[in-house]
């Protein structure tokens, strides 16, 4: 695939009006989110879940492409047709996630490294076989005493650097996510430092590999307050920190940033990124990639009950029409309680 091809699938991803919607969740991640609607994570009500979602009408109004997950690449809707062709019948691109997820750097306590690099340009080449057009890989940054060290940031973007070069050259977009987590009792201001920092060395290894800018997204976290410090910082100061960071880091060749939502609740994601977009002009488009921002309403109204499937689906809809205004700053109150 040649450049141009990778620049036009990253650059649909990012188009204006639209966003990602991280339907990835691994195995326990999923468990997870079933457990708190009391409901079994098994394959059935896995593709019962995500079938709700795929077929929300409306939805390529608001979302570009889906990151999936193995397990979901593989399934097909109750009709018979695999998910990734539900997708892209509707003008929805898939995408999949292609990390393994963290593990702990020996003789660094409380850092993590992602993994999943062994075997990936055979995995990468079986999955655009299987449809996928983008790859998502999730590194993550703990903010503690002491932590993150040099070691933990350069590791993690080595890897994150290695993986976006394999799916560049395997002809798939690679999303490269530096997850800076919320949890903590740490200051705006250390936040904005981090994250100021892993940017930094996640460009300079991505120039070393020799990673085609133009060809790839930037999922980042927000500069937010630790989610147990006594000083939230408010819509406007997580806006203005996080495009100062973002402008001191990431070069204008990149078409666009999708940010995760990383545990903040759902309106709050909403307006932070209509926050940012106010802000233009900025270099890049600004967008979402949001996994529970745009879910959780929709996973709470659904149950896991066939009966729920058209009250969670509007639900749904709403929030990514909802974060889809955010994305040219034309999102407000009103159109929130028009649902
Ligand atoms: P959240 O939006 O729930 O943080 O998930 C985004 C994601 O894909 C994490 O890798």
């Amino acid at each position: 695939m040649s450049k141009q091809e990778l620049e036009s699938i990253a650059q649909a991803l990012v188009a204006k009006g639209k966003g990602i919607l991280a339907a990835d969740e691994s195995m326990g991640t999923i468990k997870r989110r079933f457990d708190s609607i009391k409901i079994e994570s098994n394959e059935n009500n896995r593709r019962a879940y995500r079938e709700m979602l795929f077929t929300t009408k409306g939805l390529e109004e608001a979302i570009s492409g889906v990151i999936l997950f193995d397990e979901t690449l593989r399934t097909k809707a109750s009709d018979g047709t695999p998910f990734a062709q539900v997708l892209s019948k509707k003008g929805v691109m898939p995408g999949i996630k292609v990390d393994k997820g963290p593990v702990d750097i020996p003789f660094f306590p409380g850092e993590t490294v992602t993994e999943g690099l062994d075997g990936l340009r055979a995995r990468v080449k079986e999955y655009k076989e299987l449809g996928a057009k983008f790859a998502k890989w999730r590194a993550v940054i703990t903010i503690g005493a002491g932590i993150p060290t040099y070691t933990c940031l350069s590791a993690n973007a080595e890897a994150l650097a290695r993986y976006a070069a394999i799916c560049q050259e395997g002809g798939i977009v690679p999303i490269v996510e530096p997850e800076v987590l919320l949890d903590g009792n740490h200051t705006v201001e250390r936040c904005q430092d981090v994250t100021e920092h892993t940017l930094k060395v996640t460009f300079t290894a991505l120039y070393l590999h020799g990673v085609h800018l133009e060809g790839m997204i930037l999922k980042p976290s927000m500069v937010v307050s630790g989610k147990d410090n006594p000083r939230q910082a408010g819509v406007e100061e997580v806006a203005q920190r996080t495009i100062q960071c973002l402008k001191h880091t990431v070069p204008a060749a990149v078409p666009g940033i999708a940010f995760l939502s990383g545990g903040q609740s759902a309106v709050s994601a909403t307006e932070h990124l209509n926050a940012m977009n106010t802000m233009a002009p900025l270099p890049w488009q600004v967008s979402f990639s949001y996994a529970r921002a745009l879910q959780d309403p929709a996973l709470k109204a659904w149950k896991g009950e066939d009966a729920n499937v058209a009250a969670a689906q509007k639900i749904f809809y709403h929030r990514a029409k909802m974060n889809s205004a955010a994305r040219s700053g034309s999102y407000n109150k009103k159109l929130e309680e028009a649902a």
